[in-house]
């Protein structure tokens, strides 16, 4: 056995070729090896756990991993602190729009209502959470618009999690309104909340565009699909009128 150290260390291990003693976590007497079994699955299932956190966190772009609804930091970055709460009422499994003006703090919540469902979806929870939490993922608009997101819209389009769409037109800036790039931008990023909305799959979307900014970019049937049953949460900036039709 090589010595266990660093990411390692925490890894369950083989039983196999070890003399008898005592576990290395509990001190238990056993028979042989290192670890008794209840802790060696107590590992496995840390160890899935950081898992569920990992593939989340890495979906989450640096700047934001900080990002939870206990982290203190998000009392300053979010606008008005009523959008906290409200975001940290949504149901898990909600379809969401988080619409303000730039800089109000709508990836800040994004972000944190991510890590809440990383956090709900520990091994050892129901599994429909720990699922949830595995297949949910961030996406920034922005990783729309390359070449290569097609495949990034179909995977994105099946997966049974939430998926928090980030800064929903974004996508389309440095694209000339009316252009054939901004159509294609556009239908790609339509095609993936159409998809999504079709098989009944939470998404959560950041955004400036309100109901009517969206239907005149988008369509106005993907406007309604995204604000229809969608809980919003508005922040700084965001028309106080009802946007849904
Ligand atoms: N890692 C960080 N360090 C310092 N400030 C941060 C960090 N992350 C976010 N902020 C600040 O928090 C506030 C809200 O940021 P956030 O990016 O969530 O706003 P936003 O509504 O998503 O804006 P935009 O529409 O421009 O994407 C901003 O003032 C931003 O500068
Ligand atoms: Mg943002
Ligand atoms: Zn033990």
């Amino acid at each position: 056995m090589n010595t266990q150290s660093g990411e390692q260390h925490n890894r369950p291990f083989s039983l196999a070729s070890l003399p008898p003693g005592t576990c290395r976590d509990c001190s238990a007497e056993i028979g042989r090896g290192q670890i008794c079994d209840e802790c060696n699955t107590k590992r496995i299932v840390r160890e899935h756990d950081r898992d569920i956190l990992r593939a989340l966190e890495n979906s989450i772009p640096r700047r934001f991993r900080w990002a939870s609804f206990d982290a203190p930091e998000l009392s300053q970055r979010v606008r008005p602190a009523r959008a906290i709460e409200e975001a940290r009422a949504l149901d898990l499994d909600c379809s969401a729009v988080l619409l303000g003006e730039t800089g109000s703090g709508k990836t800040c919540l994004g972000a944190s209502h991510l890590r809440r469902i990383a956090r709900a979806g520990r091994y050892g929870a129901a599994a429909s959470d720990v699922h949830r939490a595995e297949c949910s993922r961030f996406l920034a608009s922005i990783e729309l618009m390359g070449p290569d997101s097609d495949p990034e819209i179909r995977r994105h389009a099946a997966l049974r999690g939430v998926l928090v769409l980030d800064d929903l037109g974004a996508e389309l800036l440095a694209a000339p309104a009316g252009s054939p790039l901004a159509a294609m931008r556009g239908e790609r990023t339509a095609r993936l909340l159409l998809m999504r909305h079709n098989e009944g799959l939470p998404t959560v979307v950041t955004t400036w565009l309100d109901f009517d900014g969206m239907g005149a970019i988008y369509g106005y049937n993907l406007a309604r699909r995204v604000y229809e049953d969608a809980v919003i949460v508005r922040l700084a900036g965001a028309p106080v009128e009802r946007v849904a039709a």
